[in-house]
């Protein structure tokens, strides 16, 4: 092939980047030795297992975590494994071996077991048996080899939608009275419980790890942990961090989402060609990934919410930050009031008009203590320099609209 003129997008892949360190720490199967605020759900399932350690093949455990997407389920259970299967033949001098399904991918009971059986014996012969027989298989296996199993069955939801709760019911049933299988079961459905059987049920209500979605504060150390790792020194500050985070928060306590932005951003600085991450940048992601207001939400805002959402806009880019102050926002009102030849209003009513844009979801506020008092500050949920825009042209359409003589 010829010198087409592409070869020279290659330069400078392997030399040093000034974004990015390390990228693939912020991908989603990255996961950290220590989980930030999930010491509890840790201790939990340490604790629901602890019988399984202390009279092995007594019981077949069952264990349910849940909660919304993006709280930790996985990432947790997946630490949890590997350091109880550790700990089991370090202490306790016992073969624990853990093996995690994704539901969406194995959405029959055959399919599972034969997940199942090939990762314990791959050498095992399994086609042509019913899933009644790889069970056995398995089991077998594990008391030929004195062994146990910790199975995860992510996303558990998929399989009974796929299979019906029989599958589960099947899965656990422990005919030989082994003890060998041990499980947890990974859902982000509130409803699971309805769609079990009796016995399961009643076993899982007593054995629930329940995910809360994180808070802004627990985002910005989630995220804090990683950017050493991920980043350039100086590629990524605080107020990069907090907006990430805060829109982590917004959207359900979503740490994936969180990392993504993150990510994003840095991809987004890294194109442009430059050696820092801005909150402009976190947020210009987050409307590629959510969504951005469309003009027809825009247009449907009274003037005067417009302006005051036009000025914010204006005040944390010229700002550089993820939030300001209202003084600063109020400020900059006065001025695109002028600008627009609109009549100003008091501080409480521009106040009003925060919260009521607040509600809409295009700011959030948060109250800052600090030692001369409390300020409270404002963020924005979408690209400042898009809305600011979109909003410029509608103000700039509605005085010109404003202007014409009056027809009758
Ligand atoms: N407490 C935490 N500390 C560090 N990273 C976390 C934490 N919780 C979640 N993550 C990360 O966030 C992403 C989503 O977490 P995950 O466990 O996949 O969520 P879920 O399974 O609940 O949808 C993963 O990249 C995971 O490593
Ligand atoms: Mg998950």
């Amino acid at each position: 092939m010829s010198d087409g003129g592409y070869e020279h997008l290659f330069d400078e892949i392997g030399y040093s980047r000034k974004i990015f360190k390390e990228e693939a720490v912020l991908f989603p199967d990255y996961v950290p030795s220590y989980l930030p605020h999930r010491d509890s759900q840790m201790r939990d399932l340490v604790n629901f297992f602890r019988v399984s350690l202390e009279s092995p093949g007594k019981v077949s455990q069952k264990v349910l975590c849940s909660g919304r997407v993006g709280v930790g389920k996985t990432a947790v259970t997946k630490l949890f494994s590997s350091i109880f299967t550790k700990e089991a033949s370090g202490r306790f001098g016992l073969k624990f071996k853990s093996i995690s399904i994704d539901c969406r991918k194995e959405r029959t009971l055959y399919s599972v077991l034969q997940s199942i059986i090939s990762s314990l014996d791959p050498y095992q012969p399994y086609k042509g048996f019913s899933a009644r027989d790889i069970h056995r298989m398995v089991l077998e296996h594990l008391e030929n080899d004195n062994s146990y199993l910790l199975l995860v069955l992510d996303e558990v939801d998929y399989l009974i939608d796929a299979s019906g709760s029989d599958a589960v019911y099947e899965l656990t049933r422990d005919e030989r009275g082994s003890g060998r299988m041990n499980f947890i079961f990974i859902s982000r459905s509130p409803a699971l419980m309805g769609r079990l059987d009796e016995s399961t049920k009643s076993t899982l209500l007593h054995n629930q790890v329940i995910f809360p979605p994180y808070s802004a504060a627990e985002l910005r150390d989630i995220l804090m942990q990683r950017v050493p790792q991920a980043f350039q020194r100086g590629a990524v500050d605080d107020e990069v961090v907090t907006q990430a985070a805060s829109l982590g928060a917004s959207s359900g306590g979503d740490a994936r989402l969180a990392l993504e932005l993150l990510w994003r951003a840095g991809k987004r600085a890294e194109a442009e060609g430059r050696s820092a991450v801005t909150p402009e940048d976190v947020r210009v992601v987050f409307g590629d990934i959510e969504g951005v207001p469309n003009e027809e939400e825009l247009l449907s805002l009274p003037t005067q919410s417009a302006v005051t959402l036009l000025a914010v806009a204006r005040a944390l880019i010229s700002a550089g930050k993820e939030r300001i102050a209202t003084g600063e926002a109020e400020k900059e009102y006065l001025t695109v009031c002028e600008e627009y030849g609109i009549e100003p209003r008091a501080h409480t009513a521009f106040w009003e008009g925060i919260q009521s844009l607040k509600g809409l979801g295009f700011l959030s506020t948060e109250v800052k203590v600090e030692r001369k008092g409390r300020t409270t500050m404002i963020g924005m949920n979408y690209s400042a320099v898009g809305l600011q825009k979109v909003l410029e042209g509608l103000l700039k359409r509605g005085a010109e609209r404003d202007e014409q003589p009056p027809i009758d």
